[in-house]
């Protein structure tokens, strides 16, 4: 199904939801969301949430790092109930700078996988998404990559492309790797991938499979969904790039394929505190986890509610279940060791 088709559908299908309307949860009825996402499914859940609570939602959106910057200028004055983003990483960010505040709600706790969310309560994970690979159809020895590991191997010189090393996404995966394999195996394969590229890293995670696409390299590191929606782009040359592509789940038989998050706190100085968590038990439910999931082209985290069709396509798969944590607290040094193998 096209992708407005979809947003149609969902539009139908939440207006025609008809749960009980409770009471606003704080004598303000608003909450002011800061959000690092800019996707219009985020937009549709905010609006059955004002219809379902009565609690007026008004946004500011920026991206992740622009979000941080403004949050620690606004200090104690900041109006920021509740703070949504994607990556663990800068969720740990806005924590490590004391911009978040420890919450403890036990359907939260029940929902969200203990991973996927902060030890502390002070963020929670509201989707999924899994760092893959993504390679050419047309290359049968890039067909046969099972692991990270093997995007370092000398059989794949001058076939591997990825974005820089600035990018939260990479910062995370090595960040991981720094936590499961310790930093001199990071650096390692840092190292060893370093010397497959095909070009100076540039561009976007779509950027890299256009380039895999293309035959400017065989093998490239990705977000699952954006080769998703790829697949179902109004521009003929995406889905046709697309075609040319397939992902992988890395590490199937080791340690499980590395994932990331979006996910939300609540902020320090919430003045609608009641009213931000209200509005986080609601995109954990069941049908905000839907609404997600097919929105968006990422893993709920919720059991029991299935990914889009055309996710699910991808079949299942094992993933890591390292405590996200650990990704923002190696993040430092994950950026200190691609410095020195020049990544770039
Ligand atoms: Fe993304």
């Amino acid at each position: 199904m096209p992708r407005l088709a979809i947003v149609g559908a969902i539009m139908l299908w939440l207006s025609a939801c008809s749960a009980p309307v409770p009471k606003p949860a704080s004598a303000e009825a608003v909450v002011n969301v800061y959000s690092g996402r800019h996707y219009d499914s985020d937009a549709l859940l905010y609006k059955r949430f004002e219809e379902q609570s009565g609690i007026r939602v008004r946004v500011l959106e920026a991206p992740g790092p622009q979000l941080l910057e403004r949050l620690k200028a606004e200090g104690a004055a900041s109006a920021a109930d509740l703070i949504i983003t994607s990556d663990a990483g800068n969720l740990f960010q806005l924590k490590a700078a004391d911009l978040l505040q420890p919450i403890q709600v036990p359907a939260l706790e029940a929902a969200i996988p203990a991973h996927l969310r902060d030890a502390d309560g002070e963020w929670f994970g509201l989707s999924k998404r899994a760092r893959v690979i993504a390679f050419a159809k047309s290359d049968a020895a890039a067909a046969q990559v099972k692991t990270y590991a093997e995007l370092g191997s000398p059989r794949f010189k001058g076939r591997v492309c990825v974005r820089s090393s600035i990018n939260v996404y990479n910062l995370s995966l090595l960040a991981a790797m720094i936590s499961r394999d310790g930093a001199d195996a990071a650096q390692k394969w840092a190292g060893a991938v370093r010397a497959n590229f095909a070009r100076e890293p540039e561009g976007s995670d779509t950027d890299q499979i256009k380039a895999v696409a293309a035959g400017a390299c065989s093998l490239a590191i990705v977000n699952h969904y954006y080769w998703v929606r790829m697949l179902s782009s109004k521009d003929p040359a995406e889905r046709e790039a697309a075609a040319k592509v397939q992902l992988i789940f890395p590490d199937q038989a080791g340690a499980g394929t590395h994932v990331n998050i979006s996910g939300a706190g609540v902020a320090r100085n919430a003045p609608h505190k009641a009213n931000a968590e209200a509005m986080l038990k609601f995109l954990i439910s069941k049908e905000a986890q839907t609404a997600f999931a097919e929105l968006n082209d990422e893993f709920p985290v919720r059991a029991g509610v299935p990914a889009a069709g055309a996710v699910q396509a991808l079949g299942s798969f094992k993933e890591s279940d390292l405590p996200l944590n650990a990704l923002g607290a190696n993040q430092a040094q994950a950026q200190a060791i691609f410095d020195a193998v020049g990544w770039r």
